[in-house]
């Protein structure tokens, strides 16, 4: 490595062109990193950049192409975000979950190590799904809770977190570790309740759905936090972080699902009727999930710096964007 390569800090992001990946991307880009990222090729369509990162074709599970991008890279840190984030789609594809989530993690793991590449830090991001259902009484959850997972995706991540910490003890890796709640933003796709509420909303605003805008489980609670607040945290753990350490992300304060769709109904241009969908309804469904982030705060300094209603805002007003630049488009024609 060139010693401008040594003072310059270099980033690879896993799942680049993600909802959280470009966010990331651009929060690091802003801190002066150099940012690279891998996307899953797309036949047909090739993109060079997303935000401020420069992208690399590769496919989680696929340890050479992995390799090759890290010896041309040469990252002072990664992020793994690759993966499947969807909880509810997880019950349907429960092998594909846990491939693409365990198995694309152990490829990278490999890649890293067998080049040895680790020195460069890692910082895997799992979730509050790992803990399973917690008693009401015993929240907020703080990251020494034994890990008890429900859902196949929880699972998954409890895994990778204990494979990438395998790693860290017997390759010396430096691996942190982030836990995060919800978080929701403009560019989130849908599959989770913020968007799916919004995407609907702005749909039936423009015509091009009709009301009544469906919805799944309205009495879970959930702890929100905007994700350009989330990606803040795990630059924040890679700068601050104590390696091998778990820590969550979250705001700390629990919201019925029911006042997310008030919200959001309170900022639609026009009345919108709902109705119970049961296709949107779990085989299991965690009733509340609450977090401390003592930890990081402690550690780091991060602190959420913004509002639910903000956030809420923010992603209607992406999908009245999207859906209305699509809607123009089709007028338009090929
Ligand atoms: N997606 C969705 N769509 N969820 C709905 C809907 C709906 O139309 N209606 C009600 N819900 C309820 C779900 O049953 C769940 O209780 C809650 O809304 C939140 O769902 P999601 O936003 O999809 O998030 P999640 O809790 O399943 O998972 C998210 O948070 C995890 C951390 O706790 C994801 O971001 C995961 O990737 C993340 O790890």
């Amino acid at each position: 490595m060139s010693s401008s390569q040594q003072q310059q800090r270099r980033a690879l992001v896993t799942g680049a062109a993600g909802f959280v990946g470009r966010h990331l991307c651009r929060e690091l880009a802003a801190r002066g990193v150099i940012v690279h990222g891998t996307r899953r090729p797309h036949p047909g369509q090739s993109v060079a950049m997303v935000e401020a990162a420069m992208l690399h074709e590769a496919e989680i599970s696929d340890r050479e192409r992995l390799t090759a991008i890290l010896r041309e890279v040469e990252p002072t840190e990664i992020y793994h975000l690759a993966g499947l984030a969807d909880v509810g789609a997880a019950w349907r594809q429960r092998e594909q979950t846990y491939r693409v989530n365990v198995w694309g993690c152990l490829e990278l793991l490999e890649a890293i190590v067998t080049i040895g590449m680790t020195n460069a830090s890692l910082l895997v991001v799992g979730s509050s799904e790992e803990y399973g259902t917690v008693p009401a009484e015993e929240q907020p959850i703080h990251e020494d809770r034994p890990l008890a997972p429900r859902s196949p995706y929880g699972a998954s991540k409890a895994c990778q977190e204990i494979l990438a910490c395998q790693y860290a003890r017997a390759f010396g890796l430096g691996v942190l570790v982030a836990r995060p709640f919800n978080h929701a933003g403009p560019g989130q796709q849908t599959g989770f309740v913020c968007s799916d509420f919004a995407r609907q909303i702005a749909a039936i605003e423009l015509g091009l759905e009709e009301a009544p805008l469906r919805v799944g489980n309205l009495s879970a609670q959930r702890d929100f936090t905007d994700v350009r607040d989330v990606v803040r945290a795990y630059a924040d753990l890679i700068e601050k972080g104590r390696p091998g350490v778990a820590y969550n992300v979250c705001s700390g304060r629990p919201v019925p699902i029911e006042d997310i769709l008030g919200i959001l109904r309170e900022s639609a241009h026009q009345r919108i009727a709902v109705a119970r969908d049961s296709e949107r309804m779990r085989p299991s469904d965690t009733p509340i999930f609450v977090g401390s982030s003592e930890r990081l705060q402690r550690d780091t300094g991060w602190s959420p710096q913004i509002a639910l209603e903000q956030t809420l805002r923010d992603v209607l007003a992406y999908w009245r964007a999207t859906l209305g630049a699509e809607g123009a488009s089709a007028r338009r024609g090929p």
